[in-house]
């Protein structure tokens, strides 16, 4: 599909989309799965190939209903009205926008959202994004495929601060911290805590623990909230243009 033009109509309507999501997720408490459908539209995209990628594919039954988006067409229905009141906003753009709001109404950092994502009807096939019981090669192999380092493997994982598994959903059950809909670094003071009762440590956010590499972000965002706040909002918003090059 063509790039949208973004006018003044269009930046009116991404305001007002914005205001209207702020008052969704606050009212619904669906910042963490709003989070995970931004990350899940974008993180398909492949740099060798140029395909996937932030550009609203997961709209589509074909991609939502893959194994790692069960339960996202909760946040995809959630977020038609929004679409309906404010038209011109592609899926792309707004699933994106949806990420920044609900990092931003948890206390996170602000996110730099840029607009004009085009839309696409191709879906990738399914496996690109990570599976939770694999290590730090697998995630290397799926971040480094996105054209994503490993500082932002790091910070992005960073994501998991909000929000908890479902076993219906992943098989997984839990939070990874005390408060999930509070956007800080305390998922990284309770990595480097160990598993304690109660909390959630999938495989693959033990493995930040394990590759020194890794590790050293992980130390230095549990000491430095700052720090992680400026790292992952440079990672995010790297995120949400997967597959996008601002004008
Ligand atoms: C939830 C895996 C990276 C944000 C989940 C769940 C799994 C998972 C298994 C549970 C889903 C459910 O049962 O509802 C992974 C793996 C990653 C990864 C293997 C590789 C590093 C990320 C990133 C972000 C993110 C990069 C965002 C920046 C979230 C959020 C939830 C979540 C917010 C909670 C959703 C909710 O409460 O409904 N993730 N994830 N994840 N993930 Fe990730």
């Amino acid at each position: 599909m063509a790039a949208p033009v973004v006018d003044a109509e269009y930046l009116r309507q991404v305001d007002r989309a914005r205001r209207d999501l702020r008052a969704l997720i606050s009212n619904k408490g669906c910042a963490p799965i709003m989070l995970r459908l931004a990350w899940h539209d974008a993180g398909t995209y492949d740099v060798n190939t140029k395909t996937g990628g932030a550009n609203g594919s997961i709209r589509f039954e074909e991609e939502h209903s893959h194994g790692a988006n069960a339960g996202l067409k909760i946040a995809l229905d959630l977020l038609e009205p929004i679409k309906a009141r404010n038209p011109r906003i592609t899926y792309a753009d707004l699933y994106q926008l949806a990420g920044v709001v609900a990092v931003e109404v948890t206390g996170g950092p602000t996110v730099e959202f840029v607009p004009g994502r085009r839309d696409s009807s191709v879906c990738p096939r399914e496996g690109r994004l990570p599976d939770a019981k694999k290590g730090a090669p697998h995630l290397r192999d799926i971040f480094y495929r996105m054209g994503l380092t490993d500082k932002d493997i790091v910070a992005l994982s960073g994501g998991h601060t909000l929000g908890k598994a479902h076993p219906e959903r992943s098989g997984f059950d839990g939070a990874w911290t005390k408060e999930p809909l509070k956007f800080d670094n305390s998922y990284f003071l309770e990595l480097l805590k160990g598993e304690s009762e109660g909390l959630l440590q999938l495989p693959t956010d033990k493995a930040l623990l394990t590759d020194p590499e890794f590790r050293r972000y992980v130390e230095l965002y549990a000491k430095d909230e700052d720090a992680f706040f400026k790292d992952y909002a440079e990672s995010h918003k790297k995120l949400s243009e997967l597959g996008f090059t601002p004008r």
